[in-house]
């Protein structure tokens, strides 16, 4: 090797034994590695020369640099660990221990069904909304046209707070229905209005394979002018599409609702043995889901909007039933028993 280039390796090797930091190391690389360093320039300098100098000093140039690279990457290494064990020694960390695993939990499987069922009425225009779980007596019934002495009253057995006026009334409750967002809707905003209300809702009742006290619906609100049965319909009808698979059939019967009229029920063709009749539809080949309706004129005048301009349609649902119809589960008791075998399944 040249004596130019080993003096220039020497001095290298010297200086690197004595740097002890990494921004030192760093103006070192700079120096001797760099695109502008010492090494770099004299190798650029040989395409100057005829061919046969060229490899004669090339070559050992090579050689050096290579040498100056290994050791540079030796030095960092050793800096580093350095560095890290000061940085233990002060702040008293066993590097050496792995971390304890962090678990991460999942959603709830109604949280998870609410998600996806929110998703899909926000995908045709709708906005999710909320309201209070404990309710005015006048949002829960009487602005759904359900009075005082309604025997539509019967029909959910209520939670009423213990709360009483100067007239000895009890205006409180738990909400037996999400349907009493919508009663706020009609009387705050103004339309075109197309909501769902997702929450819980309550029931004075014994638990058993399908009841619980507390349990989950969504309520949905669409008011404009021109809103047809139809509309209800084509909505209720892609959701069930979405929801339960392309094929899915419907069915819609007469029902009774007070606050809407016509009122309906949907239900859809069974999951199980797609019509023919088995023992989770009882027989009938059909499994009701939701009931739905065009609102009555007295709830939206109650609300402040004109029926005479205005239509609308509105439906609820139960949340549980659906995940215990999609994945065979035969009592709704699991979803609120906390057990981790059961939800960690979804
Ligand atoms: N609130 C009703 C219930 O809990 C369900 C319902 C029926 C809601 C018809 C609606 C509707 O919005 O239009 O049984």
């Amino acid at each position: 090797m040249s004596p130019k280039i080993e003096e220039l390796k020497q001095n290298a090797l010297r200086e690197l034994e004595a740097v002890v930091g990494l921004k030192e190391l760093e103006s070192w690389r700079v120096r001797y590695l760099g695109r502008k360093g010492e090494l770099t320039m004299i190798l650029r300098g040989l395409a100057e020369l005829p061919p046969e100098e060229r490899k004669v000093i090339g070559a050992p140039v090579n050689v050096a640099k290579a040498n100056l690279e290994d050791s540079f990457k030796q030095k960092e290494q050793s800096l580093r660990e350095a560095q890290l064990a000061t940085l233990a020694e002060g702040k008293a960390i066993d590097i050496t221990l792995p971390g304890r695993p962090f678990p991460i939990g999942r959603l709830h499987p109604i949280t998870q069904t609410l998600h996806e069922i929110c998703d899909i009425f926000v995908s045709m225009g709708f906005q999710v909304v909320e309201g209070p779980e404990v309710e005015w007596n006048y949002y829960n019934f009487e602005a759904l046209n359900i009075p005082n002495e309604h025997p539509a009253r019967d029909t959910m057995s209520t939670s009423w707070v213990d709360f009483e006026t100067e007239g000895d009334d009890r205006p409180m409750l738990l909400r037996t229905h999400t349907t009493s967002v919508s009663a706020r809707i009609i009387e705050t905003m103004s339309p075109p209005i197309r909501v769902v209300a997702p929450g819980k809702v309550y029931r004075y009742e014994a638990s058993d394979a399908t009841h619980t006290p507390m349990f989950y619906q969504l309520d949905g609100l669409a008011v404009d002018k021109g809103i047809t049965m139809a509309d209800l319909k084509g909505t209720l009808y892609e959701f069930a599409r979405r929801f339960f698979g392309e094929d899915r059939k419907v069915r819609f019967r007469c029902d009774y609702f007070p606050f809407v009229e016509p009122g309906v029920e949907m239900a859809i063709e069974c999951l199980v043995c797609s019509g023919s009749g088995c023992r989770l539809c009882g027989n009938s080949g059909w499994i009701e889901i939701l009931g739905a309706g065009m609102t009555h004129p007295q709830v939206l005048q109650c609300g402040g909007i004109d029926p005479e301009v205005y239509t609308s349609f509105a439906f609820g649902m139960g949340i549980e039933r659906l995940p215990m119809l999609r994945y065979g589960i035969n009592d709704i008791r699991l979803f609120y028993g906390s057990d981790l075998r059961f939800l960690r399944q979804f």
